[in-house]
């Protein structure tokens, strides 16, 4: 592995409320360009005193396997997500994604089997019609927000997949609960919240409308004799190895978990390849040979994906470039040593995973570039270990990888088959790192209907 980057000189204290609140500011306008300037200035590893919280920048492939997999013992999730108040955990209780230790351990066992290769299959059946749908809306020459689209799209699959069809006119309440979500992670939190901002009063009301919305949920499908497979069933089905199962709060916690968790992650990753097939279109050519081949028109199936490697190399790599959970951030619980580095207990770390896929160190010089054959399976082999995390790794890895993936490439799939998708002439996409990385503004593409081995799909779906 390559040298490390440890240049001696170290930021600079933050101090007072008002330095506190300029670098806040900075950050939340320019945070890419805030934390490449910090990592070329202070090197791999370097440390923010913001008062008396010490915040190490983390971006070498070491360190990140050092926190995330040889030392994950020595780490919690930071209060991002776990403070009451502050965190994720005011929306998503104690959750997976929120909580640590035996209560993380068991609830990470109770959920596994629903994630399991075998359970895929029935929700894969719910990506494909949910495309086949809204493919039925889409016309030839349109101009649509594909943020907007993927967003719905996936939303839809998540939907289902929790609740079968049962959520229907919830799922908007359930949605707007999530926007509040997504405001109220991107703005820095420096007041105390007995101040009723008016972001707070949105919080509040998000709080109240989901808990309304799934524990009614919860409550009507304990009444219900039917067999059901969602994951909500599974969810109360659940035992742990004596014989408990979830109590109505940690199954609650775990659906708004699994429904923020769920969608938008895998609505980027599709935002994010539709961009860059627009800008490269010698891969995009590469991509509807395949699936012309493959699938000839016809939707796919799981069982397509396994003859459908470039797809998949597609998918990696425009998680590579733009990975929709771009950190992963953590609490020292005791003190630790990363490379050369002490950091103290109560410490947070910050792994930049966005600028890891990025370094020419690990990617090469072209490391900017939108290249899939940098995953076939050679050359994942040469590949720096721990260069390239999308998921996460280690015991924390994302539980809902193989249902992302499968969900990415089946929908890619699909879209692309029918639709090349074009940016919107003099519209420039600029990455906004909130609580996912998703396009600046939206993204604006115009639909053009494609053709098949000179037979126009347009034909086949009049005939349809
Ligand atoms: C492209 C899509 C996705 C990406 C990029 C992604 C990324 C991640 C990452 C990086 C983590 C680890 C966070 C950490 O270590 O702190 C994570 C955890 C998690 N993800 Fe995903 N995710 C995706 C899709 C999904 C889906 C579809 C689901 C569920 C349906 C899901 C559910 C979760 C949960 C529950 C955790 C917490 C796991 C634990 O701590 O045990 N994710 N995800």
């Amino acid at each position: 592995m390559a040298e490390q980057n440890t240049l001696q000189a170290q930021p600079k204290p933050i101090k007072g409320f008002f330095q506190l609140l300029q670098v806040m500011q900075e950050f939340v306008s320019d945070t890419f360009g805030w934390a490449g300037r910090a990592f070329q200035q202070y090197g791999d590893l370097h440390m923010w005193q913001m008062g008396d919280v010490k915040q190490y920048m983390v971006i070498h492939p070491e360190h990140l396997y050092q926190v995330l997999v040889a030392q994950a013992h020595k780490f919690h999730k930071n209060g991002d997500y776990t403070d009451p108040q502050r965190g994720l955990a005011r929306f998503l209780g104690s959750s997976l994604l929120t909580s640590d230790g035996e209560f993380w351990k068991r609830q990470r066992k109770l959920m596994q089997p629903a994630f399991h290769h075998k359970r895929i299959e029935g929700y894969a059946q719910h990506m494909v019609d949910a495309t086949a749908e809204m493919l039925h809306r889409w016309h030839d020459g349109t101009l649509l927000d594909i943020d907007r689209e993927m967003m719905a799209l996936t939303l839809k699959v998540v939907v289902r997949s929790l609740f079968e069809t049962e959520a229907g006119e919830d799922t908007q309440k359930i949605s707007e609960a999530m926007d509040t979500i997504q405001a109220f992670t991107g703005t820095p939190r420096l007041l105390p919240t007995w101040i009723p901002t008016p972001l707070e009063m949105r919080t509040r009301r998000a709080v109240n409308l989901l808990d309304e919305v799934i524990y009614r949920l919860i409550a009507k499908r304990r009444a219900d004799t039917r067999t059901h497979t969602d994951l909500l069933s599974m969810l109360i089905e659940a035992q742990d190895e004596n014989g408990e199962r979830m109590s109505d709060k940690q199954i609650r916690d775990e659906l708004v978990t699994l429904y923020l968790a769920g969608h938008e992650t895998t609505a980027n990753t599709l935002n994010w390849t539709f961009y860059l097939l627009s800008q490269n279109p010698h891969i995009e050519a590469r991509l509807h040979e395949e699936l012309d081949r493959v699938l000839g028109g016809r939707a796919p199936v799981l069982a397509d994906l396994k003859s459908l490697p470039y797809t998949e190399q597609v998918i990696k790599e425009s998680m590579r470039l733009f990975p929709p959970a771009f950190v992963v951030s953590r609490e020292a619980i005791e003190d630790v040593t990363i490379g050369e580095h002490a950091i103290p207990k109560g410490a947070v770390v910050v792994l930049w995973t966005y600028f890891t896929h990025r370094d020419p160190r690990w990617w090469g010089e072209d490391a900017e570039a939108f290249k899939p054959e940098r995953f076939t399976p050679e050359s994942e082999k040469t590949q720096t270990r721990y260069s390239y995390l999308p998921f996460g790794a280690g015991p924390r890895i994302c539980i809902g990888n193989m249902f992302a993936l499968t969900e990415a490439q089946l929908m890619l799939a699909s879209i692309a088959q029918q639709y090349r998708l074009r940016l919107k002439p003099g519209h420039a996409v600029k990455p906004d790192p909130k609580l996912t990385l998703r396009p600046k503004g939206g993204l604006p593409m115009i639909l053009e209907k494609r053709t098949i081995q000179g037979i126009s799909m347009a034909l086949d779906h009049a005939l349809a």
